[in-house]
């Protein structure tokens, strides 16, 4: 069980830290269409996560923004973080997803685990939806189980980050 998943920096532990980005037009949810992403607004679904998060010893940092360069920016801070470092991005690219070359770019570059979240399965709606240029660049993507994507995904990722730790310890 991994239920206090931390990583060792020298003596002292530090909790794993995940970069939680929202794309556009998220910050409507409960309001945007419910029939297709839901009840739950996007504090209600940062509440959960927080909790799960700190159920599992990690911590995390969320924004939310309709401007692609903002969330490239965030990806960039990430990298050089001024406080404590981050270990891994939790991704919902909103519309984004299917035309941010420079957004999969900020993401390839920056050379942190990533796993892409969407609330609808995107698989199963209108074939512009069907490809995502960020998938190609991220561990993995989580489609279709409503806000619970947002869960299932920081389970993966931290997982993920805690296989990476323990293959760099052999
Ligand atoms: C979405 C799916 C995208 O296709 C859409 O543009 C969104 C939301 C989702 O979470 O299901 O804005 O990312």
């Amino acid at each position: 069980m991994k239920d206090q998943l931390q990583t060792e920096v020298g003596e002292s532990v530090a909790k794993v830290s995940i970069l939680v980005l929202h794309g556009p037009n998220l910050n409507l949810l409960g309001r945007r269409e419910p029939d297709t992403y839901g009840h739950m607004t996007l504090p209600e679904i940062d509440e959960r996560l927080q909790a799960l998060a700190a159920q599992l010893g990690a911590e995390l940092q969320t924004l939310q923004s309709n401007s692609e360069g903002a969330l490239i920016d965030a990806l960039h801070a990430a990298m050089d973080p001024v406080g404590a470092p981050v270990d891994g991005v939790l991704i919902n690219p909103g519309g984004y997803t299917h035309t941010s070359v420079a957004l999969r770019d900020a993401i390839a570059g920056i050379g942190l685990p990533a796993v892409e979240v969407h609330l609808s399965n995107v698989h199963a709606r209108e074939e512009f939806r069907h490809r995502s240029l960020i998938a190609p660049v991220c561990v993995g993507q989580i489609s279709g189980f409503g806000w619970r994507s947002y869960e299932l995904g920081l389970r993966g990722l931290l997982d993920t980050i805690a296989d990476c730790a323990a293959s760099s310890l052999l």
